[in-house]
C-alpha cells in the first residue's frame, strides 16, 4: 500500500464531517483544522488530525500553506469544436445577439463546426481542456452534450465523454443536452424536434448507457417550460434526472416546472423574482450560479445574498463552454463569485467543492477532506489566510494539484 504522511499543514479547510448539500446560514461554515496533518492510502484520504495529536513524521509543508478539496465544476459544455472569438468581438464591435445569429453565430454556429468534426478531433480539444482544469484544481466535472443537435452530432458528443470517463483521471458525469437549440431545419416544427429528442435520441442514448442527466435550455427563443417538461419527463422513464438551464435572460416559469420536476440542480439564474428566490430556499437540490458567465456576457450577476437568505443551497460552476464562458477556471470563480456576489470565501468553497460534488450525486467520495473520500487535493503556495485565495484574484495560488492520491504534473 503505497502512503504518504503531509505534517504542519497552516490550515486544512473543508474537513466536512456529514456530506449532503449545505445551505443557507450554514454555507459560512467551512469546517477547517489549523496546524493539521494528512494521511493519504493508495487513492484515499485515511487519517487527518490536530499537529499536537500527530504520531508521525512525514513531509513537512512550508509555512503558510493551505490544503483544499479539489473542486467540483457542476456544470460545463467542455466538448466543443471551436472557439467563437469572432462573436466576442463583433460584440466588442457593438454587433446585437440577433446580428450575430443572423450571421450564423451562437449555439448553431458551435453545432455546425461540431457535427464536421470527427470523434477523434473532439477528444483531442476536450482532453486538452480537462488537463488545462485539472491544473487549475478541478477534480470531478459534468460535461454536457449539447452542440450535436442532430442523432449522430448528440451521440458522438456524448460517445467523445464516455471515453474522457474512461481515460481521465478527473471524475466525470455526463448530461445529455439535446433540447439547447432548435437546430435550423426545426425552425418552425418544434413538434418534430421533440420527436426526434424523445422517440429517437433518448431511446440510443439509453442502450448505449451514454449520460447521467438530462438537460434543457428553457427560455425565451429556446424551449419553453411545457416543452422541458415533456423532454425531461422522457428523460426521466430512461432514469436521467434533470440537471437544468433556467431563468438566464427570463423568468418563463423554469424555476416551479424544475422544482417539480424533482431536478438535482437549477442553474443560471441570473433573473429571479421575489417569489422564485423564495422557492429556491425551499427546493432541496442545486441552486447553481455560474459567475464567468454573467461576468463574460456582461449581464448583472446572480442574487447569491438573497439566495442565502431564503435558504438556497447556493453551488458555483464554471460553465466552460465557447459562447458566454470560454474558461474552466474554477480559481477565478470562487473570487469571482466573492468580490461581485458578496460570498464570503468559505461560502464560495463551500459552494464549489461540497455542494458541487452534490450537484453530480458524488458526495460520497468527493468535495470534502474526510476520511474515507477520494485524496483529490489543492495545495496552494504560502498565503497570509484562506481569504487571501480570493482576495488576489487572477494570480496563481496553487503549488500543487492531487488527484486519486498523486500528484499531478
Ligand atoms: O450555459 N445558455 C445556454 N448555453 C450555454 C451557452 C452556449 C453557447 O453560447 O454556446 C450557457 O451559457
Ligand atoms: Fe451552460
Amino acid at each position: 500500500m503505497a502512503s504518504s504522511i503531509f505534517t504542519h499543514i497552516s490550515l486544512l479547510a473543508g474537513t466536512h464531517q456529514h456530506c449532503s448539500f449545505i445551505r443557507g446560514k450554514a454555507m459560512k461554515e467551512l469546517p477547517s483544522i489549523e496546524n493539521a496533518y494528512l494521511i493519504i492510502e493508495d487513492d484515499h484520504i485515511a487519517e487527518l488530525g490536530r499537529m499536537e495529536d500527530c504520531k508521525f513524521q512525514g513531509t513537512r509543508l512550508d509555512a503558510g500553506t493551505i490544503v483544499l478539496p479539489a473542486w467540483c465544476d457542476s456544470h460545463t459544455h467542455l466538448v466543443f469544436a471551436a472557439s467563437r472569438e469572432e462573436e466576442y468581438i463583433d460584440k466588442i464591435n457593438g454587433l446585437t445577439y440577433a446580428h450575430i445569429a443572423e450571421k450564423g453565430g451562437g449555439i448553431l454556429n458551435s453545432a455546425q463546426k461540431l457535427n464536421d468534426a470527427t470523434e477523434d478531433e473532439l477528444f483531442i480539444k476536450a482532453w486538452q481542456r480537462l488537463e488545462e482544469i485539472k491544473l487549475m484544481g478541478t477534480g470531478a466535472v459534468e460535461i454536457k452534450s449539447g452542440y450535436g443537435l442532430s442523432l449522430e452530432g448528440e451521440l458522438k458528443m456524448l460517445r467523445v465523454i464516455n471515453k474522457l470517463k474512461a481515460k481521465s483521471e478527473l471524475k466525470i458525469k455526463s448530461t445529455f443536452l439535446g433540447a439547447h437549440a432548435f437546430p435550423k431545419e426545426y425552425k418552425d416544427d418544434h413538434e418534430g424536434y421533440l420527436q426526434l429528442i424523445i422517440e429517437k435520441m433518448l431511446p440510443q442514448i439509453s442502450n448505449e448507457g451514454l449520460a447521467d442527466y438530462i438537460d434543457t435550455f428553457c427560455e425565451s427563443g429556446f424551449f419553453n417550460t411545457e416543452e422541458m417538461i415533456r423532454i425531461c419527463t422522457a428523460g426521466k422513464s430512461y432514469g436521467l434526472k434533470p440537471k437544468l438551464h433556467v431563468n438566464q435572460l427570463n423568468s418563463i416559469g423554469g424555476i416551479e416546472a424544475g422544482i417539480q420536476l424533482g431536478a438535482l440542480s437549477l442553474d443560471h439564474l441570473e433573473t429571479l423574482t421575489e417569489n422564485e428566490i423564495a422557492q429556491l430556499g425551499k427546493y432541496k437540490g442545486a441552486s447553481t450560479l455560474l459567475p464567468t458567465a454573467a461576468y463574460f456576457l456582461r449581464m448583472d450577476m446572480p442574487p447569491a445574498r438573497a439566495l442565502i437568505n431564503a435558504g438556497a443551497a447556493i453551488t458555483l460552476a464554471s460553465d466552460y463552454n465557447p459562447g458566454s464562458s470560454p474558461s474552466g477556471n474554477m480559481n477565478l470563480v470562487h473570487s469571482l463569485s466573492c468580490i461581485q456576489m458578496k460570498l464570503l470565501p468559505e461560502e464560495a468553497i463551500n459552494a464549489a467543492t461540497i455542494n458541487g460534488a452534490c450537484a453530480m450525486e458524488l458526495e460520497k467520495e468527493y468535495g470534502s477532506i474526510t476520511v474515507g473520500k477520494k485524496a483529490n487535493l489543492i495545495f496552494t503556495n504560502p498565503v497570509p489566510s484562506l481569504s487571501y485565495l480570493s482576495y488576489a484574484f487572477g494570480n496563481n495560488h496553487i503549488k500543487k494539484v492531487m488527484l486519486n492520491g498523486n500528484f499531478i504534473s
